[in-house]
């Protein structure tokens, strides 16, 4: 039998009532489910805050770039008044796309009749509808949703009811702040898509067990399994630091104010529910996760530079697309796996390794588990 809705929610109760000693991996269908997804994009991805990306990606009044989340169209542009604003992408109109790709323009246009909206969302002009008795290009707007910036990064929640994102990440600041994540210089964002689960993905950026073992000549030799060391979690966040080997040249330029033991790391943080980032001393490493399907997952990720820096190398990048490559394969082989009505979830490795992965558990179960209304 396939692990049906209540079951899944159920393990989240229990991984949410257990000691990280007691825990196993959760069932196959929390990451293979349809309905599952269909409950996470209502109570998850609808209701709490969701990262988008770099802020400074859109730099410059004009800029701007579109997105899906959750099947919401979003359009996300800096408007001639400098603010960054997350759009509904939905024509007032009959309900097309309004804009389509990234770029830079001062007005976007409907493709299907033309309404045409300035870069705050104004309706400015709509072909032949003084013709229609009370017509007030005044009265219609693209609907903005509610963001935050923080550290660097925007974020959207869609349904205008979340609590402000900054307080509930202030325990976090401590671990990032001498990484200078906020003034990280956008080098690229890139979007792809990958067969596996969104939470298999965030999972897997925010372990170092498998760092050995999937990425032998990439990152072994930087930050092996063996050195991985757990940060602890308030229930908003997840981390560990992912330290050099000895032997791996140093990593600078440095930020000026990162201590010895930071300059000789990379600090993984997760920001329940989408965003993972691997802070290193002279990168910035994020992925924006966003469901596609069960079995799916649309990823905007891309590279941060230091200021002090001609910006992300081509040496940089490769090696990340590199390091990719390897996780994709392996997440898509897990996905794979995770078809199978005869999976029986084992045990977690030790806390150092895969402490992270309980702690979004137990972020997941706050949500969606059985002893949670979803009505509320
Ligand atoms: S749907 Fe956009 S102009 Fe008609
Ligand atoms: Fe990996």
């Amino acid at each position: 039998m396939n692990t049906t809705v209540r079951e899944i929610r159920d393990a989240l109760t229990t991984a949410k009532n257990s000691s990280f000693e007691q825990a196993t991996a959760m069932p196959a269908g929390y990451y293979s489910s349809e309905d599952f997804l269909q409950l996470e994009s209502e109570i998850v991805f609808r209701k709490d805050w969701v990262c988008l990306g770099r802020v400074d990606q859109v730099s410059e009044p004009g800029d701007f770039y579109t997105t899906d989340l959750v099947g919401e169209q979003l359009l996300v542009v800096r408007g001639k008044d400098g603010v960054v604003r997350v759009l509904s992408n939905v024509c007032r109109h009959r309900g097309n796309m309004v804009a389509a790709g990234s770029g830079k323009k001062s007005r976007f246009s409907c493709s299907y009749h033309a309404w045409t909206y300035d870069s705050k969302g104004q309706l400015l002009a709509a072909p032949l509808m003084s013709e229609v008795k009370g017509f007030d290009c005044a009265n219609y707007r693209l609907p903005a949703f509610n963001t935050e910036i923080w550290q660097g990064f925007l974020f959207v929640n869609l349904d205008g009811n979340a609590t402000p994102l900054a307080p509930r990440l202030s325990n976090l600041i401590p671990y990032i702040e001498n990484y200078d994540v906020a003034e990280r210089v956008h080098g690229f964002t890139e979007s792809v898509t990958w067969q596996t689960n969104w939470k298999c993905l965030a999972e897997n950026f925010m372990e170092g067990y498998h760092l050995d073992v999937t990425h032998p000549k990439t990152l072994r030799p930087l930050t092996p399994t063996g050195l991985c060391e757990y940060v602890p979690s308030d229930g908003q966040y997840n981390a560990y630091y992912s330290y050099y080997d000895p032997k791996y040249p140093e990593r600078g330029p440095f930020p000026p104010n990162l201590t010895d033991k930071e300059k000789r790391c990379s600090f993984m943080f997760g920001v329940f529910p989408n965003l993972v980032v691997a802070a290193a001393p002279n990168i910035l490493i994020f992925l924006c996760l966003s469901p596609d399907t069960s079995n799916s997952v649309n990823i905007r990720w891309g590279m941060s530079a230091l200021p002090q820096t001609d910006g992300v190398t081509d040496e940089q990048r490769d090696f990340m697309n590199q390091v990719n490559a390897e996780d994709k394969a392996k997440l898509e082989t897990l996905q794979k796996g995770l078809q199978s009505r005869y999976y029986e979830s084992g045990p977690l490795a030790k806390q150092d390794l895969e402490g992270t992965i309980f702690d979004m558990y137990r972020y997941m179960a706050t949500h969606l588990g059985s002893d949670v209304s979803l009505t509320d």
